[in-house]
């Protein structure tokens, strides 16, 4: 049999996510799920903070809640080697940092090499790191936006998948611009694990090809 009628449906990819407060993109990314526009099924938010919004996000749409709580390891490679298990519990297919607040280690990159995005409220490679948009702001930049890459083992240096861009205003200060970004952030995630899902993303060097 040919056509769409007999073509078989991919197996929807699983999907872990690492937050560490909010969740809004997070939730961008659930609906997009249960919108059926992302073929993926989210089995897993692994969080550092006991406190992260996320997890009430989470248990609101059934989807398993594990805590790494970083304050409670004797050391970073304590935490990462648990922080690394969790992962792995939840064999994903696909590992996205969804506001995840710390730098990830070398050991958990190579695991999931080609395997995990990030979103960064910057247009990178400008302005890594903590603070983006009010890094924007005190540069003077005219334009900025976000970001969604894979993540490798430099500081959101990973080759790039998607980028929006957002006018910064004379009259922004860092929430306003901060709004502005995550308006565009909604957008540009959930559409990267879209891509990511639907085998679309090939990566040669620093550069994603998107079929
Ligand atoms: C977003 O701005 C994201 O780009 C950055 O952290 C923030 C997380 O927001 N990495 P939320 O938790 O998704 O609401």
């Amino acid at each position: 049999m040919t056509g769409m009628a007999g073509r078989k449906a991919a197996t929807p990819k699983r999907i872990a996510v690492l937050a560490s407060g909010r969740g809004s993109n997070f939730q961008a990314v659930i609906d997009a799920i249960e919108a059926g526009t992302v073929p993926a099924r989210c089995v897993a938010l692994v969080t550092d903070n006991p406190e992260a919004y996320a997890i009430a996000r989470a248990r609101q749409h059934g989807i398993p809640v594990t805590v790494v709580d970083y304050r409670k390891f004797p050391s970073r490679e304590a935490y990462e080697q648990a922080l690394l298990a969790a992962m792995r519990d939840a064999r994903p297919d696909l590992v996205v940092l969804a506001g995840y607040m710390r730098i990830l280690g070398k050991e958990i990159a190579a695991a999931f090499a080609g395997k995990m995005m990030n979103i960064h409220p910057a247009l990178l490679p400008s302005f890594p790191g903590l603070h983006a948009q009010r890094q924007a702001l005190l540069h003077g930049a005219r334009i900025s936006g976000c970001t969604v890459h894979f993540v490798d083992d430099c500081l959101d240096g990973g080759p790039i998948i998607l980028q929006r861009c957002v006018p910064v205003l004379e009259s922004d200060d860092e929430d306003t611009l901060a709004d502005r970004i995550l308006v565009q952030e909604h957008l540009c995630l959930p559409e990267a694990v879209r891509l990511f899902c639907e085998d679309r993303l090939t990566i040669t060097g620093r550069v994603v090809r998107i079929r």
